[in-house]
């Protein structure tokens, strides 16, 4: 890929070209292309239910287990196309090792938690296999908190080791590439700084892949982003120049639309002495007139137009951002 982030050269590693994806009669990818850069970290961000984790499933081929659902196009990773049918889906996916939105570590020890993978590819060693595990556990910033219990029951740990751990043991059968389903949706804050740290040395020698909905998250993690939207691109480049001066008005509204805390307000409209259903006509026609991906600000007076003015806005298709009481009285 031509191109530069910050001053590190971006070579394609995954190569996605015009990908579809159906459940059933259900579209969810549509004709998606795109070039991941190697060891950088693409993050695709976009709303619930917009194909992320589709997109993420079709590059290990998970979405195989799926009955009904169908692909075509190519993804083509060093030179082969995982998509298609006389490839072996055990090299594939132990070359993209996935991170999943819970941890889910297997019902055995910590220590054998990491050594699984290696042990199935054939390596016995006692020496060999310790190495391996301490090896992956630093690497999964993990090794310090549990050396001194490597044989107690992975299940045992708090969530946020049981991810650092699912990591480690992730990277413990050599992955080219790590993708990451929303990797700390499910944890506290330092659990999640933990998981964000680790990434980030982590792209040094592996190509990443995050799907995340947090776009603080994407700020601090990505190089490279793709912004779906119904499954299919609405916009992707270089982090920095997506995240903060986007191209698409729709990219620019899902960034301030999650920013809930200092939305950027394009217009306010003050309907108070105005009863239901009157607010209700004026904030339509405020919102007709506005552009899509726009935010209109609307302030009533009437308690009843609390619930009714979001829920009929929702209803017509916009998106309600933040509903809040000033005081009792003034709403
Ligand atoms: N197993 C499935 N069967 C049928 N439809 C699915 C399945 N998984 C996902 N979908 C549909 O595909 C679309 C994309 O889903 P998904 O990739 O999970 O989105 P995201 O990860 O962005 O929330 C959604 O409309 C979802 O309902
Ligand atoms: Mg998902």
């Amino acid at each position: 890929m031509p191109g530069k982030a910050g001053h590190r050269f971006m070579k394609t590693h995954i190569s996605i070209q015009d990908v579809n994806a159906f459940y059933g009669d259900n579209q969810s990818l549509k004709n998606i292309t795109v070039e991941i850069p190697e060891k950088q970290i693409t993050a695709i961000i976009g709303p619930s239910g917009c194909g992320k984790s589709t997109l993420l499933k079709c590059l290990n081929r998970l979405i195989d287990l799926t009955e009904g659902a169908r692909v075509s196009g190519k993804i083509i990773v060093d030179g082969i196309d995982v998509l298609s049918s006389n490839v072996d889906i055990t090299d594939i996916r132990r070359k993209m090792g996935l991170l999943p939105q819970r941890p889910n570590p297997l019902p055995m020890s910590i220590y054998d938690n990491v050594a699984y993978g290696p042990k199935i590819h054939g390596i016995k060693d006692k020496k060999e296999l310790d190495e391996i595990v301490e090896k992956y556990l630093r690497i999964g910033g993990l090794w310090d908190e549990v050396k001194d219990r490597l044989k107690s029951p992975a299940n045992k740990l708090s969530i946020g080791q049981q991810q650092r751990l699912c990591l480690a043991r992730g990277l413990a059968v050599e992955p080219e590439i790590i993708l990451c389903d929303e990797p700390t949706s499910a944890l506290d804050p330092v659990s999640s700084q933990h998981i964000e740290q680790q990434l980030l040395k982590l792209k040094n020698d592996y190509t990443i892949v995050i799907v995340t909905h947090n776009i603080h998250q994407a700020m601090r993690l990505a190089d490279y982003v793709i912004h779906l939207y119904l499954g299919e691109i609405v916009e992707q480049g270089i982090a920095s120049e997506v995240l903060e001066n986007p191209k698409e008005e729709r990219t620019r509204a899902y960034i301030n639309g999650t920013f809930v805390a200092d939305v950027r307000i394009d217009k306010v409209i003050d309907t108070k002495g105005n009863k239901c259903p009157y607010n209700f006509v004026y904030a339509k026609q405020a919102l007709h007139d506005l552009e899509t991906g726009r935010t209109l600000k609307i302030i009533v007076d009437d308690p009843t137009a609390v619930t009714e003015v979001p829920r009929g806005m929702e209803a017509d298709g916009h998106e309600v951002l933040s509903v809040k009481q000033k005081n009792k009285t003034d709403w």
